[in-house]
């Protein structure tokens, strides 16, 4: 077959694929449409110089790419569970799925400021399966160290795994495929091509509806793997959005959780814009517990972002600004820039909503049945005595949300065609 003018080299792939196998798992197109190496989603956006998927000039935005006060909290909480373990030596965080690298530019760059203890013993290593081109500091996933004493972070990468979607008909989990016929691709509805697709759904299929459709990420066992290998003692910390799975599954949730993001629009229809729009699924919450929990990690909190970040005091950091900002009018200021950034973190119909999780191996020793964080228990907040990072103050570069028409502003007088964040992440479609 040859490619015709209206058909992408990618879709052209798929298509002889399909022509030759048949329907394919729809884990596997959205591993091809994201992740192909010559013509995915991932490879491709990254290849550009300069281009982002993230950001005001990319599909979506995310925390910290949102305000450099997401790495100055996160480097908090970091220094603290330093401290827990009582002061190592070395004390490396590796950030998997870190994308551009923004959160530990922002990270390392507050702990050198605020935080020169710390500065003596922390080492961070961003990897990412595509690193950006034209900078050294995201690293391939190849380069992730091994058996360390620290913490793993990651946001948002679990949900950009690729996931099995299943479909239920007459009381049964079956799957659904991505077959191609008369010019199209289209849904092909199928026996589950794992025993685990229908094992995780079967718990709720009483109270679940005909034609309910949902997703089930087969993947997180690897993940899980590679967090124990390269984590010897310390944290993980996951921050996502998703549910644990009786919520994930909740006869509600009719439609299931895949979302598509291109240019800030949100989209349902994955067999569109194959390889330029991105695809995501909410994250289950109870699989990474399992998972991490065959690997010995115990789950020391799970709560909303909006909480975390609370108890951590971002808070101290939005009166600081505040302060800042008094006096000073126009929607243009940086100050106001930095009062819109920093309050998208904890947005409750937004970023606010997303999934703190923290679990820990080793890391708490006799004191591991009464976690002690202050970001998952509360307490002095730990910004007392810091100062805020800026905008302006940070070498990284961020969204200006004020400026950008996108959803994450409380007051967008020109922009009421935009989604709202509550549809962004609204259980319908
Ligand atoms: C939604 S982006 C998030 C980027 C960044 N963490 C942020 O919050 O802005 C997901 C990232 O995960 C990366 N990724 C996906 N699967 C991965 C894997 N198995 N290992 C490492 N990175 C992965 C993608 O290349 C992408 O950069």
């Amino acid at each position: 077959m040859t490619v015709s003018d209206n058909t992408s080299q990618l879709e052209q792939r798929l298509i002889d694929h399909i022509g030759l196998h048949g329907p394919i798992t729809f884990e596997s197109f959205m591993d091809t449409v994201l992740y192909d190496k010559n013509y995915g989603y991932y490879p491709n956006r990254r290849r550009q110089r300069g281009s982002s998927p993230v950001g005001t000039d990319g599909d979506y935005f995310t925390s910290p790419s949102s305000h450099p006060a997401f790495g100055a909290l996160l480097a908090l909480q970091l220094d603290e569970m330093w401290r827990t373990m009582g002061s190592p030596g070395e004390f490396t965080v590796v950030e998997m799925g870190a994308g551009d690298g923004v959160l530990g530019s922002d990270i390392s760059e507050y702990v050198e400021r605020e935080l020169p203890e710390f500065a003596q013993s922390i080492s961070y290593v961003s990897t990412d399966l595509f690193p950006p081109t034209g900078t050294n500091d995201v690293a391939q996933v190849s380069a992730l160290p091994v058996g360390v004493t620290g913490c793993v972070i990651s946001n948002e990468l679990l949900d950009a795994h690729p996931v099995n979607r299943f479909i239920v008909q007459s009381g049964e989990v079956r799957e659904i495929f991505v077959g191609y016929r008369d010019g199209q691709f289209e849904e092909v509805i199928g026996e589950v091509s794992e025993p685990e697709i229908a094992a995780r759904v079967k718990p709720f299929l009483g109270s679940l509806p005909e034609s309910y459709r949902g997703e089930v990420n087969l993947r997180l066992g690897y993940w899980s793997d590679s967090v124990s290998a390269t984590l010897k003692h310390g944290y993980v910390v996951t921050i996502d959005y998703g549910y644990d799975r009786p919520e994930l599954y909740k006869p509600e949730r009719m439609h299931g959780s895949l979302r598509c993001y291109y240019q800030h629009t949100l989209g349902q229809n994955p067999l569109i814009r194959m390889g330029r729009q991105d695809i995501t699924a909410h994250v289950d919450f109870t699989a990474v517990d399992h998972t991490l929990l065959v690997n010995g990690f115990r789950r020391i909190g799970k709560l909303p972002q909006l909480n975390f970040l609370v108890n951590l005091g971002i808070d101290n950091f939005l009166n600081d600004i505040s302060r800042q900002t008094s006096g000073v009018r126009g929607p243009g200021s940086e100050s106001r820039e930095d009062l819109v950034g920093i309050g998208s973190l904890i947005a409750p119909d937004g970023l606010g909503r997303f999934t703190v999780a923290v679990h820990a191996r080793g890391a708490e020793d006799g004191r591991e049945a009464s976690p002690t964080l202050t970001g998952v228990v509360g307490g002095q907040p730990l910004t007392q005595g810091h100062s805020v990072p800026t905008l302006n103050s940070s070498s990284a570069v961020h969204a200006r949300l004020l400026r950008s028409s996108m959803p994450f502003l409380q007051n967008r007088p020109q922009s009421n065609d935009l989604p709202t964040w509550e549809e962004l992440f609204s259980d319908d479609p």
